[in-house]
């Protein structure tokens, strides 16, 4: 039997992306809002989410071996709940309860509302899914539980009108909405009176935000947001290169508080695949918009997304990619091989026809040459002097701290009298190729 009151505590497991982890404090704050209290732990939770992403085979492989375990803890523990929600529930629906008899809950991205009332159903007897799409649903209203007292997510916009050929996303999370312009201004003069020092906006397409009644682009949010928050980083997340404009470059570039690093996947580096992609650019256009921010912004950081071994690539596509990423030299990619998603349009219309070792081998070959390039960038700031937000403690050591430069780049550094929370200049004496190290140069910048 569970002791009273751990009925109604949760614990939310949250994996995928930055979305995924702003709908987990979504969720724990409509929980909250009915008398559930969050757990510190899953041994103290009487209900268990896990809050799943449904992007490669390899994030629904790791929601499996997790549920593996829960279903053994159910065994011992009478009454736990068990719910999966996010990405792979509104993609797989029902058939989620006979694949893992573990679960006793389904939700989807746009139905969190209903988890109060569901948890009570589930309760009282029987499995229940709630997986219907509300292309209004933005969480209005809702102010969620954060992790953290430093950084903050702000879903500006949800969903994906796009169809690139490979992706999922479109599937579970539905059409594209834009939280209303004044709400996230509101959202934001909470964060800046509770102290936050880093606000980073997110939406599948952030850069197709629109509120059409306040008349605002993603270029004039960005631009409000930051006067809002003059003493925060503002950050945001993910680019999509064809909507990626001047008029946002530009404010990026004028605004100091406007962290001059933009994340834009290219997925391949040519044009061949990208129109397989159904990306809606050619490789000469992506090239051009580097250029064009550059050129505005010189010292802009730049990150990708690149998928290996797409259906069709051929090695002249694949060594377009190399050639790419050796001429663009990214500060930092995120590289992955193709995995074939039921429903998608790849999946219905083509074949995947590369053959596993040779995906492998190819997307090995794109993180060699990234990995060299980023070793290089970060060895070519040794001795330059980098604005830091400290985050945290350094895991090596409590004398140093860890933070982020404006580029998004790690930095670990002699804690000196600092704390997290604060911004300062680093001075920077060594690096490896994923962080940066060095000493505090001097007094906090900007607080
Ligand atoms: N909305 C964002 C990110 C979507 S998912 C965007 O448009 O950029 C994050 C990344 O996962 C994608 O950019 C892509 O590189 C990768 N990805 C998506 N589907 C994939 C698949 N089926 N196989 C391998 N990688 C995939
Ligand atoms: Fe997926 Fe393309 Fe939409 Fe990004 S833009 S979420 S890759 S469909
Ligand atoms: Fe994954 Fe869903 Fe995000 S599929 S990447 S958690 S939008």
């Amino acid at each position: 039997m569970m002791e009273a009151g751990k009925s109604h505590t949760f614990f939310i497991h949250t994996f995928g992306c930055q979305m995924n982890q702003a709908d987990s404090g979504i969720i724990a704050a409509l929980l909250q809002a009915e008398g559930y209290l969050p757990a510190e732990n899953e041994a103290e939770a009487g209900i268990i989410l896990l809050n799943t992403c449904a992007v490669r085979e390899n994030a629904v492989d790791r929601i499996e071996h997790c549920l593996q375990h829960l279903k053994g803890l159910k065994k011992r523990e009478k009454g736990l709940m068990v719910g999966v929600v996010g990405c792979i529930p509104q993609y797989r629906k029902e058939e989620m309860f006979s694949l893992y008899p573990a679960i006793d809950f389904l939700a989807g991205p746009d139905t969190y509302r209903t988890l109060p009332s569901l948890l009570e159903q589930v309760r009282s007897g029987g499995k229940l899914a709630s997986l219907e799409f509300n292309a209004q649903e933005t969480y209005e209203g809702v102010e969620p539980l954060r992790q953290g007292a430093i950084s903050a997510f702000v879903p500006v916009m949800r969903g994906c009108n796009n169809r690139c050929a490979y992706c999922v996303v479109p599937f579970t999370r539905g059409r594209e909405r834009s939280q209303p312009f004044s709400s996230v201004i509101l959202e934001v003069r909470k964060l800046v009176a509770s102290g936050y020092r880093e606000i980073t906006l997110l939406g599948q397409n952030v850069n197709s935000y629109c509120d059409t009644e306040e008349g605002y682009n993603f270029a004039l949010l960005l631009d409000a947001v930051s006067q809002e928050a003059p003493l925060a980083r503002i950050r945001f997340t993910t680019s999509h290169p064809k909507d990626i404009s001047e008029a946002l470059v530009r404010v990026i570039a004028n605004r100091p508080n406007i962290c001059n690093h933009i994340h834009l996947p290219v997925q391949s580096g040519s044009s061949r695949m990208l129109d397989l992609m159904n990306r809606g650019h050619r490789i000469e256009e992506y090239r051009e918009k580097i250029s064009m921010i550059r050129s505005l912004i010189p010292d802009a950081a730049l990150s990708t997304d690149i998928i290996a071994g797409f259906c069709g690539e051929q090695e002249a596509d694949h060594q377009a990619s190399l050639e790419l990423l050796s001429d663009i030299r990214f500060d930092s990619a995120y590289m992955f091989f193709y995995s074939t998603r039921q429903g998608t349009v790849a999946a219905k219309t083509l074949a995947d026809d590369v053959p596993e070792a040779v995906k492998k081998r190819r997307l090995q070959e794109i993180i060699d040459v990234q990995n060299r390039i980023s070793g290089e960038l970060f060895q070519g700031a040794i001795g330059s002097v980098i604005e830091v937000l400290a985050e945290s403690e350094s895991r090596r050591s409590c004398e140093q701290l860890m933070g982020r430069s404006a580029g998004n780049r790690a930095v670990v550094f002699d804690r000196a009298d600092y704390k997290p929370g604060d911004l300062l200049n680093v001075a920077i004496t060594g690096a490896t190729s994923a962080t940066l190290i060095g000493r505090p140069a001097h007094h906090d910048t900007r607080a």
